[in-house]
Formats: C-alpha cells, structure tokens, sequence
C-alpha cells in the first residue's frame, strides 16, 4: 500500500548512514511501489552539490551496490527524479531558506537527521527558526541517543523544546528486523507458547549478537562506547524487552513501550561477577582491537556477556543472558528460550532427552526452530532424540532473504504513516541508561582491563563460565 506524498529531508545526506542504508532502502520501497507519486527526497549537508550532481552522486552509488536483480532502469531514474538537494551549514545560516522555500505546507514534512548527536540541538534550533517545525512534522534520530542518562535527558529536552513526542522517531533498527517483529506475532498471535512464557517454565533465555567485524574504520566512535553502549543499552535491551514484556492492550504505540519501559525498570542491577567483557586479540591475519582502535591503551570491551534478572512475578528466578561480540566465530543473532526439563522422565536418564529450546533467528537466515523430544524411528525400543520444529521463512513462506525488507526500508515507511510502535520512546531510552549507567561505572571505577580474547572464537573463556557455573552452556555461535 502506497504511504503518503512526503518531503523528506535527510541531514546529513553525503555521510556513510545516508549512502549504505536510508537512499538504498527509499529506492527499495519505491521500487516496491511504495512511494506515492510526487514524494520527494532532499539531501542536505555541506558538500555543495546541486540537485544534478547529488543525482549523479547517488546513482553511481547505487550502481554499484545494489544487488543485479534489483536494478531497474526505469525505477532508478524515477527515484532519481523524486532527488533534490539543498548545501546547507548545519551551525550557520547558509542554505536554510532555500530548504524552507522547498518545503510543501499539504504533504507528510520528515527530517531525518543522519548526523552526530552533537548536531541533533543545533538542528532542531534552525529548523524552529526558520518556521519547519511544523506541529505534524517528524524529525527521525538515530543512536547512540546520548551517551550516558544526563546526556540522553539532555538531548530529550533540547528535542522537547521543539518538537513534541509524537513527533520524535528514535531509531533502534534491531525493531525493525523481520523476525524480531515475528516475535511479537508468535508469542501475541499463539495460544501455544504465552502460557509457558513465565519463570515456571522457562529455565533461561540467552540473547547472542555476534558480528565477525572488527571495529576498524569506525575506532574513533566505538572506543568511547564498547560494546555496552553500542549494542546492549540499545538492540539487546529491545530484544530482551519483547521477550520479557506483558502484552499490551492493543499492537499501538504507547500500548507497546507502556509494556517495554516496565521491563526495564524492573531489570536489577548487574552484580559485577555477572559480567564478561572481553577485547579481540590480533590473529586469523587481523589487526588487534587495540590496533583497530588506534588506541594502545584502550580499556574498552569489543565484547561483553551478562546475566540479567528481571524482578516481576513473571519472570523472577529466570536468568537473561546477554552475549555480544566484534570478530566472533560467525555472523548470528538469535533469541533462545530454553524451558525446564519435565518433572520426571518416565523413560530414565537418556542421552537424547534435552530441554525443549525455542531458537528465534534473527540473521542470517530468518526464522524459528522449536526442539522437541521424540521417540528415534525403528524397532530399537523407546530410545528418545531431539528434533527441530523448522519454521525458515524462506521455506515456510517461498521468501528470500532479499525479500525480507531491511529494517530501514520498513522503519522509514513507519515514520511517513505516522506509526511510532517500533520506534524508541524518550523515558525508555532514558531508563535503558539508568540501568546501564552504574553497571559501566563500577567497571570504570576499578579500572577495569578487558579480556583478550582470539578472533574466531566465542569470546573469553571467563563467558563460559557465566553459564557454567549455573550449570548451563551457551548455543554455540554458528
Ligand atoms: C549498530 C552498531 O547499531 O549495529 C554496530 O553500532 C553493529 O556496531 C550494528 O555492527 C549491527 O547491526 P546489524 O543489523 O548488522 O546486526
């Protein structure tokens, strides 16, 4: 279904975010047929392109990153065609009033600000000025939202001064992933999983992001995060509030992060034996973290594992273990939920039986396994095996991956239809850092040295035994 005829201006228009992910996804939708007719797309940033050479710029980006099978000349040139561009300094007055003059009063306005947060105040100051700050306007920003909780209260009431709530669009791509989305249909859409959803019958639940990059490229950034702050307080935290939340009234906006931000609250602090934090050592013919990040003396994590609780009488005694990583073995997310064991095994100790576990693949690969128990075939008495329950939606649902819109191409449709579900509200990012903030503190206070760990491997041995010395093991990372 076609969304709405939009300005959308896009702050920050020449910079890697813009170039890799926000024009590739618009041109997917409009490819798509999604985009309605006279939507338009205008860059802003400080190069000084005009509308024809920012075209050109951008076609021969995506000439050459766009896989074979989705280039089509006539779609190419028709979003082509729906491109402007506007030079603009963001801190001074050049360029804004020929943005404002190209901006139509009677369609959907979106700015979208793809640039440091530093620049987020200045950005919403200029477009207060010069009269774009329109009461249904919507402005989209991207993470990290702050740095810490004063940061984040900070950045929220610099946006408030000018924008209400309703307008603010807070990125966390991970909401906008297939399957993270599908974890909302399984557990709200089945009556089979939402009555065993609780700590009487789920032993744990491990949430792994492992990457096989290094963060070289972007060290300046990630060595003022680490992995805390890069992925934990953000994607992780999501992941671990659709799985923990209680279902909302209705799949509405305020319904969902009203059930998301009582998750978070109700998270206990981390005890420091609790966490794992790890730093890539050089081999495989890469660079160490320390070399990557162009700093000898880095002390911060590439890698992290945690033990979370939440304190709710649904899920008190259950753990959440967390584990994301830089130069892991493989390329996987996923969410697994492990439930107990029967009382009692009729059959006596076997081999074969194992806790029913329900893997919520994220990438590569999309899609869903439930293992259960059966009876092996063949006539060799009650020998019982462990089989998985597949549902790969490429298979399941004739998909392919490719057909599986990337996260932005769903969240940016989002933000034009005017649907903040799957987008991050102020007080959620806030508390996020509120749980974060002590938990980084403590480790900074004692000075704390990561531990090295080999690329290609599942991180340090010491993550190992979080799990194992509550008498459990991780899913192997593959
Ligand atoms: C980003 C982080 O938000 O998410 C990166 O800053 C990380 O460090 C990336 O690599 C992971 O996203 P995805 O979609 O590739 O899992």
């Amino acid at each position: 279904i076609p969304v709405d005829t939009f300005d959308l201006v896009i702050f920050g228009a020449t910079g890697d975010l813009a170039t890799r992910k926000i024009l590739p996804a618009l041109y997917r939708r409009d490819l798509a047929g999604q985009l309605a007719e006279g939507a338009r797309i205008i860059g802003a940033a400080r190069t000084e392109f005009t509308d024809d050479t920012w075209r050109a710029e951008v076609r021969s980006v995506l000439d050459e990153t766009l896989p074979a099978d989705l280039r089509d000349t006539v779609a190419l040139d028709r979003f082509l065609g729906r491109l402007g561009y506007v030079p603009i300094d963001v801190r001074g007055e050049a360029g804004w009033p020929e943005l404002a003059a190209r901006m139509r009063a009677d369609v959907v306005q979106a700015y979208y600000f793809s640039v440091g947060p530093s620049l987020f105040g200045d950005l919403a100051q200029r477009l207060h000025v010069h009269g774009m700050n329109t009461a249904e306007c919507r402005i989209v920003v991207e993470k990290p939202f702050g740095h810490d909780l004063e940061t984040a209260r900070a950045l929220n009431a610099t946006l408030a001064a000018h924008f209400d709530e309703h307008q603010i669009y807070r990125i966390d791509h991970y909401l906008g992933k297939e399957t993270v989305q599908n974890l909302m249909a399984i557990r709200f859409g089945n009556m089979l999983f939402e009555p065993l959803w609780n700590a009487q019958y789920v032993d744990h639940i491990q949430i792994t992001v492992a990457e096989t990059v290094g963060v070289a490229g972007r060290g300046g950034y990630y060595d003022k995060s680490g992995a805390m702050r890069d992925m934990v307080q953000n994607h992780m935290m999501q992941l671990l509030c659709l799985i923990a939340m209680e279902p909302p009234y209705a799949f509405e906006p305020d319904a969902v992060r009203d059930e998301k931000l009582k998750v978070i609250r109700a998270l206990d602090p981390v005890q420091p034996a609790d966490i794992v934090r790890g730093q890539y050592a050089a081999g495989n013919g890469h660079a160490s973290y320390l070399d990557d990040a162009e700093n000898p003396a880095s002390r911060t994590e590439s890698f992290i594992a945690l033990k979370a609780h939440v304190s709710s009488w649904r899920w008190k005694g259950t753990p959440f273990y967390l584990r994301t990583g830089k130069r892991m073995r493989a390329r996987t997310s996923e969410i697994a939920i492990t439930f107990k064991d029967p009382p009692h095994s009729i059959f006596g100790a076997q081999e074969g039986q194992k806790s029913n576990v329900l893997a919520i693949r994220l990438q590569p690969n999309e899609g869903i396994k439930l293992k259960v128990t059966i009876k092996e075939p063949g006539p060799g008495g009650m020998r019982l095996v462990e089989v998985p329950l597949d549902m790969s939606f490429a298979e399941a649902l004739g998909t392919s991956d490719r057909d599986i819109a990337d996260a932005y191409e769903r969240l940016i449709m989002d933000v034009i239809r005017g649907n903040q579900t799957l987008f991050m509200r102020g007080d959620e990012v806030e508390a996020a850092w509120a749980w974060t903030d002590p938990i980084i503190a403590a480790w900074e206070s004692r000075e704390e040295v990561p531990q090295s760990y080999d690329p290609g491997s599942s991180g340090p041995e010491d993550a190992l035994m979080l799990m194992h010395r509550d008498g459990r093991r991780w899913r192997e990372v593959k």
